[in-house]
């Protein structure tokens, strides 16, 4: 093994690199004897203070640190806030003497992955690491395949403008007529779903005038969109992979601009997300494009890349009835049947709700759209939770079984079957259908066709 450098992954077992932070070099010295008697535990470094824990982590990237919180010049809770966001790849494990809740909330705000009392026995020692960096393995896959393969693709650039990247490039555009539906609720939470080992996914805030996923995923930066469209005829790809942010659980994010004002260099080129899109998209396998309530020609631009168009509402009247129009318009568009797919949002499933829901076939066989998916409305205080922690609404339910990130994952998937492995039959089946889609659909009175009788 090349010194402090991760194994590479046919390797048989992983060696897990750990760099230890802590002032007191006794505290350092018996923790490393510990780590001594496992063959797959393995340190890389020691550092003193805060400040040298941040250079060695940058110099060694090792998986795991574990981290004092007192010392001097900087505290364990600072450094392990520089190093998550400059060395994501690293899983920071604070360790203390206190076992205060609160020290623990605040370790974990600064972006910590577990904690560890000073008098904690050797097995949790073992088990604490292990289990970060289990967990963390999805991060450092991400940054792994980014450093391999994208940054290497992007050094070789031929012709500006060319597409790079030999990803799958799919475009997922999330659009609804009305604002307050979800769509940025979905669009993070569908975003999130969808990564898996060896997946590339990117959101990007295209709702520009309010540009919200940000503040959904409590990410600060001080780049967005806005710098990219400055160049949006030939985006530096290398300088693309900076300005996107990363979310805590690896998730690439193209943010929104900060103001609505920042927005109008971008607005200004109508065609600018279109374009973006277009020249980074292969460098990621899902593209999911939070979109704003607006049918204009930026928009256009986007639903021009989307290989599939998620419109969303709610089960209501008014909605399904702006659904239609927009449908309406997609079709004079000539949009390929298929493209577009309906996915209804705050579902009630409760009998008893004040305002009259419209059934999902009733939805159906009106918009003669497929439903893709339904999202349980969850209550204020599950939702608020979601927000203030800065996670997408599917990490809600820790439960991947249990709504709503059943409903998330199996729209993911659905999604991921439907783009990533079409084969001829299916293409067949879609052929087929479009065919039918010919045969116009007859358009009765609203009511009638929503509620029946
Ligand atoms: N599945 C849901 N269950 C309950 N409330 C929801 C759900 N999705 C969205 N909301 C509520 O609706 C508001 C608007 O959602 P948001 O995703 O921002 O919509 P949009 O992007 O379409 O404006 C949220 O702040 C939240 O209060
Ligand atoms: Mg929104």
């Amino acid at each position: 093994m090349s010194g402090g450098r991760k194994p590479t992954q046919d390797q048989q077992e992983d060696v897990i690199t750990i760099l230890l932070v802590d002032d007191i070099r006794e505290v350092r010295e018996n923790i490393g004897k510990l780590l001594a008697f496992e063959a797959d535990l393995k340190v890389v470094g020691n550092a003193e203070t805060g400040r040298q824990g941040v250079q060695m982590a940058k110099e060694l990237q090792p998986d795991v640190i574990i981290m004092d919180i007192n010392m001097p010049d900087m505290d364990g809770l600072q450094a392990t806030n520089i190093i998550t966001k400059q060395v994501p790849t690293a899983a920071v494990i604070i360790m203390s003497v206190q076992n205060d809740p609160d020290y623990m909330r605040q370790a974990l705000r600064a972006g910590a992955r577990d904690f560890l009392g000073k008098s904690a026995s050797m097995d949790d020692l073992y088990n604490t690491i292990r289990a970060v960096y289990r967990n963390h393995e999805q991060v450092r896959r991400q940054y792994a395949a980014m450093e391999q393969g994208v940054m290497e693709k992007i050094r070789n650039v031929g012709e500006p403008g060319e597409t790079v990247g030999d990803r799958a490039g799919h475009v997922i555009a999330v659009y609804s007529p009305q604002g307050g539906t979800g769509k940025t609720t979905i669009a993070t939470s569908l975003a999130s779903a969808l990564m898996r080992e060896d997946v590339r996914v990117l959101l990007i805030d295209a709702s520009l005038q309010f540009s919200d996923v940000g503040t959904f995923l409590n990410l600060k930066s001080q780049s967005s969109v806005v710098e990219v469209a400055q160049d949006v005829d030939d985006i530096d790809l290398e300088l693309f992979e900076n300005i996107v942010t990363t979310h805590d659980s690896g998730l690439k994010v193209l943010l929104g601009p900060p103001r609505p004002e920042a927005a109008d260099p971008v607005v200004a080129r109508p065609d600018t997300m279109g374009r973006i899109i277009e020249q980074v998209r292969n460098l990621y396998d899902f593209v999911i494009v939070d979109t704003s309530t607006r049918l204009d020609e930026m928009q256009l631009g986007i639903f021009d890349q989307a290989s599939r168009i998620l419109l969303v509402g709610t089960p209501t009247l008014v909605s399904v009835k702006n659904m239609r129009l927009v449908l309406d318009i997609f079709d004079k568009l000539d949009y390929e049947q298929g493209k577009t797919g309906i996915v209804l949002s705050k579902v009630v499933e409760d009998r008893r709700k004040r305002i009259p829901t419209v059934p999902v076939e009733r939805v159906e066989g009106y918009l003669k759209v497929k439903v893709l998916a339904q999202i349980p409305a969850v209550d204020d205080r599950t939702y608020l939770s979601a927000v203030n922690k800065g996670v997408p609404l599917i990490a809600a339910e820790r439960n991947p079984d249990r709504p709503p990130a059943r409903q998330f994952y199996e729209l993911a998937t659905r999604l991921y079957n439907e783009l990533m492995e079409i084969d001829e039959e299916e293409a067949e089946a879609i052929a087929q259908q479009k065919a039918e889609k010919q045969t116009k659909q007859k358009k009765g009175g609203l009511l009638t066709a929503l509620f029946g009788r």
